[in-house]
């Protein structure tokens, strides 16, 4: 686990574009955390930094998916699905988002991710925390062992926590 202290929200973007050197296509990262906490600030981060003209990034809160085009650093060109799981209150709701489709062919980012049946495997989970002094936020990147070797040269992102 690698874990940062973020004081406020334009240090939150920037670990997004931090975390996003390190993305490869059909990585899943689930984005954990209560109300309020910055999950889609670094969703906001990791997706400006991907996309090659710029486009704003809003919380999928009541569409529930918005999709994106990017451009990776290993080169590909691809999309990225942000997802917001926050109104599901049925499993059935679920199969309606395509949610094995984006595994199948994106970058996928979902954001309340407890609302799954099945988390999808080798997911990338990243826990956004309030901090202590009532101000900034915490996140806790957990890479899943599959994943080790990806992310080795990833980890020289500095922990601040
Ligand atoms: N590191 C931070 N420190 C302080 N405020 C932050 C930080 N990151 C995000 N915020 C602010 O917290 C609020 C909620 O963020 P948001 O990303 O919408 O949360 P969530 O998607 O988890 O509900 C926003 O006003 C955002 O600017
Ligand atoms: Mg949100």
């Amino acid at each position: 686990m690698t874990e940062w202290h973020l004081p406020d929200r334009e240090a939150m973007l920037a670990l997004g574009a931090a975390l996003a050197q390190c993305l490869k296509h059909g990585d899943v990262l689930l984005l954990e955390g209560d109300l309020g906490a910055g999950k889609t600030t670094l969703a906001q981060g990791i997706l400006a930094a991907l996309m090659e003209t710029p486009e704003p990034v809003t919380s999928p809160t009541f569409t529930m998916l918005q999709t994106y085009p990017i451009l990776l650093k290993d080169g590909r060109r691809g999309e990225a699905w942000h997802y917001d799981l926050y109104r599901v209150k049925h499993a059935a709701e679920l199969e309606e988002l395509a949610l094995e489709d984006a595994l199948q062919q994106a970058l996928v980012l979902i954001e309340w991710p407890d609302r799954l049946t099945a988390l999808p495997p080798g997911a990338i989970r990243l826990s956004v925390s309030f901090s202590q002094d009532g101000r900034g936020r915490n996140v806790a990147l957990h890479v899943p062992p599959a994943k080790h070797h990806d992310w080795k040269d990833c980890y020289g992102l500095t922990s601040s926590a």
